[in-house]
């Protein structure tokens, strides 16, 4: 029986996938920054560990109590949609701490029982707006795009030893808290919009919200990084969600 572990579990994607994977019949460790009552089955090939992915300490010991794993899903992240200027490098580092610092961090620590087994895969949950540049997305995007690149270099380093490393891309998905918590981190980080980008930033906000077209639900998320678990030809960047697909279907190969 194959072991999953996933980060960020409490909501969205990691939640949908910790489920998706369950209900297939694999062990999953679900780990969340503050374990608490989330819908999960109550099964016993279920475990559920403490993780803040920011936490070297955390992460060591995660990495000693979950024993030998099969897939290591780094999804744990946060949002920020905000005008450049008016972000404290505060905001901006504790955003690659968790999105970029954080799926490193992780992986090295899960590397050696890889390498030593010579098997093994990681999937980054990354994001499609790293296929465009968006505007009020820059330190997003660069978080995501730093993670997309370590990925595809880091999969020629294990290809030599088996283990395989995967992308997923995932679109826009107002069904999962992701809004509400990039609020939170604004608000704590006292993001602001400086008064000469007052427009400017109410527009492209208006055109966010006022989107009409395809979305991406957890459930497309969930398959695809069952695909990249099951799947060895599937490819090292998959969009997930039909927004995604569209996205990535409109860039230049
Ligand atoms: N929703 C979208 O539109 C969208 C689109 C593209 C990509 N993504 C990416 O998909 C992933 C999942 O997002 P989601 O939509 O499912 O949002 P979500 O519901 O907000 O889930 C994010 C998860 O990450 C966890 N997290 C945040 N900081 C953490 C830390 N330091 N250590 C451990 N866990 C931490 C959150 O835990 P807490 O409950 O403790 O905060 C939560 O469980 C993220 O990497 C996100 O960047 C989302």
């Amino acid at each position: 029986m194959q072991t999953i572990l996933i980060t960020g579990c409490s909501s969205g994607f990691g939640l949908e996938t910790a489920r998706y994977f369950l209900e297939r019949g694999w062990n999953v460790i679900a780990t969340m920054r503050s374990p608490r009552d989330v819908e999960l089955p109550d099964s016993p090939l279920l475990r559920v560990l403490a993780l803040d992915v920011c936490d070297a300490e955390g992460i060591r010991q995660v990495a000693e109590s979950a024993g030998p794993i099969d897939v290591l899903v780094n999804n744990a992240g946060v949002g920020l949609l905000s005008v450049f200027e008016g972000t404290p490098m505060a905001a901006v580092r504790s955003l690659f701490e968790t999105n970029t610092f954080g799926a490193m961090a992780l992986t090295q620590a899960f590397l050696p029982q890889f390498t030593s087994r010579r098997s093994g895969l990681i999937v980054n949950v990354s994001s499609s707006v790293t296929l465009m540049p968006l505007p009020m997305l820059a330190t997003y995007t660069a978080s995501k795009a730093a993670l997309n690149a370590f990925t595809e270099c880091l999969a020629l380093e294990l290809a030599p030893f088996d283990v395989r490393v995967r992308l997923v891309l995932p679109g826009q998905s107002p069904e999962t808290p992701f809004g509400q918590n990039a609020r939170a981190l604004m608000e704590a980080e006292a993001v602001r919009v400086p008064e000469p980008y007052a427009d400017f930033a109410s527009a492209v906000i208006q055109k966010l919200m006022g989107a009409v077209g395809p979305l991406t639900h957890a459930r497309d998320v969930a398959e695809a990084i069952w695909r990249a678990a099951n799947d060895p030809a599937c490819p090292i960047r998959q969009p997930a969600g039909a927004d995604a697909v569209a996205v990535a279907g409109s860039q230049p190969r």
